[in-house]
């Protein structure tokens, strides 16, 4: 049996109830949520309310109707981005960004929109005062990651969210790698735009995410077609979801992702964080103790939300991970993890490093087992 340590690119294994949700919701709820007015439809109707519900409730959105599904992290920043932004508008950015964001930046950029990216220190982090100078020239959006995929360094996202509010500044944060492991309020953190992967820390199945909007915030939608309601105009509906909604919603999806979130409401956040904290605290303490690895990212393990990345002295990171999968089952992610810039501030490109994702599975022995392999691989280096 392997054991799997890349939480940070999907979760896995997920809670029971997940599972549940998803096979009920596929065997049982067939009708189409809001197609029609037939007994079904209405049932998966409520079904997608509720889930919903609960989504507004777990992120502190004030109206669930601003929390729109997509089919994950990717689809909500694009959204979001594409959907805002006009030529001539300016954003600031990061150097710490996953191509899910500077891609769509990038591609933005070539059609006038202005992109100005704040450099992160070694440790991957940014600061207020980094951000607020960046602002200094008149700015529409500043878009960042609430927490690093390549090093788990976590950003200041509620400083820099109050700034920006205070300043006419939208903010959209990349929760991609935070929801479900860092606490989250839309409205205490003044985020506009939150996008969020149902995959990672949410224990949702893979092609479900949100795109929470602070109500009254119009966006474009990115995708045009039907929606169950206005069917006689066409022209989208103004109002959210249906606006940012347009085809038929990924039902099981939904229903797993309503099931993560109340895996992770009833067994307590500050649950998850305290066995996350409990396994970095495993990984730096371990990996400092092997001579020839180097550990990258934050130096304090508070300012890491779950991902430790490092490279063996000597040796290619793809060849460790190939033996630690190979050798030991043991499955880490190695390489650029997408994020090409990330690699380039901590000073790891182009071979990047190899990245350890513990979840709220993953047990101390097998860490530990980890922390064998990578000394018994560094010892034959
Ligand atoms: C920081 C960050 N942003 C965005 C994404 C994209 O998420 P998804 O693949 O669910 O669209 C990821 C996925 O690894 C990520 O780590």
């Amino acid at each position: 049996m392997a054991i799997y340590l890349d939480h940070a690119a999907t979760s896995f294994p997920k809670p029971e109830p997940v599972y549940r949700a998803v096979d009920a919701a596929f065997r049982n709820v067939g009708g189409n949520p809001g197609r029609g007015g037939h007994r079904m439809t209405l049932e998966a109707g409520r079904m997608v309310l509720d889930a919903r519900e609960t989504a507004a409730a777990f992120f502190g959105v004030r109206d669930a109707a601003s929390v729109v599904f997509t089919s994950g992290a990717t689809a909500s920043i694009n959204q979001a981005l594409f959907g805002l932004l006009q030529p001539g508008d300016r954003v600031v950015t990061t150097s710490m960004e996953h191509n899910a964001l500077s891609r769509p930046l990038h591609a933005l950029e070539q059609r006038g929109v202005v992109v100005e990216r704040v450099a992160a220190g070694t440790d991957g982090r940014v600061t207020l005062e980094q951000i607020r100078a960046a602002c200094s020239t008149p700015t529409r959006l500043v878009a960042l990651s609430h927490c690093s995929n390549v090093t788990g360094t976590i950003q200041p996202i509620g400083e820099i969210g109050r700034w920006c509010r205070q300043h006419g500044i939208l903010l959209l944060v990349d929760a991609a790698q935070s929801a479900g492991v860092l606490p989250i309020n839309v409205e205490d953190d003044a985020i506009d735009l939150l996008a969020v992967a149902g995959h990672k820390g949410l224990y949702g199945p893979s092609g479900i995410g949100l795109l929470c909007v602070r109500p009254g915030l119009r966006l474009e939608p990115l995708i045009y077609g039907g929606t169950g309601a206005n069917s006689s105009e066409i022209i989208p509906p103004t109002e959210l979801p249906e606006r940012l909604e347009a085809g038929t919603p990924n039902l099981p999806g939904i229903a797993g992702l309503k099931a993560g979130l109340d895996f992770l409401s009833e067994t307590g956040l500050h649950v998850l964080a305290a066995r996350k904290q409990e396994q970095l605290q495993l990984l730096y303490a371990g990996l400092e103790k092997i001579n020839g690895t180097r550990v990258f990212g934050p130096t304090s393990l508070e300012n890491n939300g779950g991902v430790v990345s490092f490279l063996v002295e000597g040796r290619d990171p793809a060849e460790i991970g190939f033996l630690l999968d190979r050798e030991y089952g043991i499955l880490t992610r190695v390489g650029l993890h997408c994020a090409p810039e990330a690699h380039r501030t901590i000073g790891t490109f182009p071979g990047g490093t190899i990245r350890v994702s513990p979840g709220f599975f993953n047990t101390a022995e097998e860490i530990d087992l980890l922390l064998q392999a990578v000394a018994s691989l560094t010892a034959s280096s």
